[in-house]
This record gives structure tokens, sequence and C-alpha cells, in this order.
């Protein structure tokens, strides 16, 4: 009986959650996940795994009005690391793009050309080696 009433007031807790959409979830993860892929990200205390409820309020991040991150912009923000991990397919509302003046190296990735939304890519002033992927062109957009 106890375990019938538990299992019920769960059960409307569910239903009653005030959630974050499964695509904005995502899309917080992904940014964690890059964030914790770099090796010096200072500047990103905001960016929480306890406050995934509140991406759209982490520094550099702006969102849509359907709570979809639509930017990213964190120039000079003392980013050491790479792109590698950089959740591309679960940002593709993404309208801007600044990453200028951080220590970011590797390569560019080639699903960069994914974000066909981009109107501003700012990569510059990083440590970037390699050729840029031309998959870029698909960006047509910027
Ligand atoms: C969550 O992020 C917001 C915006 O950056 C901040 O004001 C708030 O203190 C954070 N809350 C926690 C629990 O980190
Ligand atoms: C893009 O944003 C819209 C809301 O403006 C949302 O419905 C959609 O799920 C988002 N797409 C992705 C891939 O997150
Ligand atoms: C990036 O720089 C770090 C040192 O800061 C180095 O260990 C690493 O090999 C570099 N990675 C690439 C892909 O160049
Ligand atoms: C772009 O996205 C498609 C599907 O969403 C995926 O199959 C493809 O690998 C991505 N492109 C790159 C270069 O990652």
């Amino acid at each position: 009986m106890k375990t019938a009433y538990l299992f019920l007031t769960y059960l409307s807790l569910l239903t009653l959650c005030l959630c974050p959409s499964r695509a904005a979830t995502s899309e917080a993860e992904g940014l964690m996940r890059w964030k914790s892929s770099l090796s010096s990200s200072a500047s990103l205390k905001s960016w929480s795994v306890n406050n995934i409820s509140n991406h759209c309020r982490w520094i550099g991040i702006r969102c849509n009005d359907g709570g979809s991150v639509s930017g990213i912009d964190l120039p000079g923000a003392d980013l050491v690391g790479t792109l590698d991990l950089f959740h591309f397919t679960a940002l593709l509302n993404l309208t801007t793009f600044n990453l200028n003046g951080n220590a970011l190296n590797g390569s560019i990735p080639a699903a960069l050309g994914n974000l066909t939304s981009l109107t501003l890519l700012d990569l510059s002033n990083n440590l970037f080696s390699g050729a840029i992927p031309p998959e870029i062109g698909r960006l047509t957009e910027l």
C-alpha cells in the first residue's frame, strides 16, 4: 500500500516536473562534455551539472525564444583545449559562435559544417592547426 502510494506520488511529480525539454538537456550535456574536455576552463564556472536547467544563463550562452542555445560567445575566455569533443550535432540552432582569442589547438572539425544557421563564426587568435575543412562551405548564412 505504502509502496503504491509512493509510486503514485512519484508519477504525479514526474508529470508536474517543470523539467527542461529533452533537447535543452542534451544541449546542456553537450556543452558540459566539451567543458570537461578542456584543460583550462576556469571562466566557465556557471557551466555546471548542478545547473543544467539554467543553461541559457550560463556565461557566454544565449538561447532563442524556444530555450535552445543560439549563441556561444566566449572571446578571450582563457580556454585551453580542443574542439574535438564539441557536440556539434546537439547545437544545431547556433547562429553565433565566437571563440576569438583563446588557446584552443588541434584541428577545426569538419562537423562544424553542420551548423548551417551560423551567421557569425570567429575562431581567430587561437592555436588551431591543419587545413580549414571544406565543409565550412556549407555555412551559407555567414
Ligand atoms: C546557475 O546559474 C545561474 C546563472 O549563471 C546563477 O545565477 C546561479 O547561481 C547558478 N546556480 C547554481 C546552483 O550554480
Ligand atoms: C531549435 O530551436 C527550436 C526552438 O526555437 C526547437 O524547437 C528545436 O528543437 C531546436 N533544435 C535543436 C536541434 O535543438
Ligand atoms: C595542444 O596543446 C597541448 C599543450 O598545451 C598539447 O599537449 C597537445 O598535444 C596539443 N594538441 C594538438 C592536437 O595539437
Ligand atoms: C552532419 O550531420 C549528419 C547527420 O546529422 C552526420 O551524419 C554527419 O556526420 C555530420 N557531419 C559531420 C561532418 O560530422
